[in-house]
């Protein structure tokens, strides 16, 4: 049987994805991209899904970027074909419609980073480094880095990090928002057990339209996104969420969705 590139657990609805290429630092090539992909599609159409956890194996490396052994020889062509896998792929995971959150657990560079970014957020172990490295390789980021990186930490940040390539530390990550937290890897396993239960326990409906709001609304003029808040919010009246929820706060009981 073929290696699993693209571990996967499922925690009732919370799946949590781990890169598993270890011995590579879980580098990006076309066979993990298209393996995930593969997941990615089978995980958009499930109605019981409460989130995704993305994270990388052993405790070196999150990801260090995409492969750059198979993308050595490759021609303008060919570079543009693996870009538009990734991209196609990393966008499937952005537009889960639960939240998806970056586990960052190591080294974050290049591919990996841009695969951080399309996730709705990131926590990292002290130990990470981050970076877009694609400079000191003749090449500038092609997984989406130049479009989601300023948009994260703003355009001068981001110019900064694409131009010079340097790295930073888990610290200065948080700083320029980047990620959300950063804790000692140690620390982890709590974060994760402490997110499935507050995420388990909030309306399931409550939670998609959330993400669904702000991520079409970033889409939009004010006016129309604060209309589609307006609309989502009355939509959730519609359905027995709101009802438990609110009959739970005022029965004094914990609302059981
Ligand atoms: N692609 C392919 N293999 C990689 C890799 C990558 N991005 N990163 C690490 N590896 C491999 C190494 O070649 C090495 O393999 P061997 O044992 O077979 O030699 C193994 O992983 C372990 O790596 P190191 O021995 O280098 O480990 P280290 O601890 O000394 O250094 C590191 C770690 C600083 C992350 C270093 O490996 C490194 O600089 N890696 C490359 C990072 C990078 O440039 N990423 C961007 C890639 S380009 C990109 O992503 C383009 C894009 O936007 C699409």
């Amino acid at each position: 049987m073929s290696e699993q590139l693209i571990e996967r657990q499922d925690n009732g609805g919370i799946v949590t994805l781990t890169i598993s290429r270890p011995k590579a630092l879980n580098a990006l090539n076309s066979a993990v991209i298209t393996e995930l992909e593969q997941v990615l599609v089978s995980l958009e159409t499930r109605d019981d899904l409460r989130a995704v956890l993305i994270t990388g194996a052993g405790e070196k490396s999150f990801v260090a970027g995409a492969d750059i052994a198979e993308m050595k020889d490759k021609t303008p062509e060919q570079a543009r074909e693996f870009a538009g896998q990734a991209l196609r792929t990393i966008k499937r995971l952005e537009k889960l419609p639960v939240p998806v959150v970056a586990l960052v657990n190591g080294f974050c560079l290049g591919g990996g980073c841009e695969l951080a970014l399309a996730c709705d957020w990131a926590v990292a172990t002290d130990n990470a480094v981050f970076g877009q490295p694609e400079v000191l390789l003749g090449v500038i980021p092609g997984f989406g880095g130049t479009q989601r990186l300023p948009r994260r930490v703003g355009p001068a940040m981001a110019i900064d990090l694409v131009t010079t390539g340097r790295k930073i530390d888990a610290q200065e990550a948080l700083r320029i928002g980047l990620v959300n937290r950063v804790m000692p890897q140690a620390e982890l396993g709590a974060y994760v057990d402490e997110l499935t239960k507050q995420l388990r326990s909030n309306g399931p409906q409550a939670v998609r339209g959330s993400k669904q709001a702000v991520h079409d609304g970033l889409d939009q003029d004010l006016d129309s996104a604060l209309a589609l808040e307006t609309s989502l919010f009355a939509l959730c009246f519609a359905g027995d969420e709101q009802s438990e929820g609110m009959s739970a706060f005022v029965e004094k009981r914990k609302a059981n969705f």
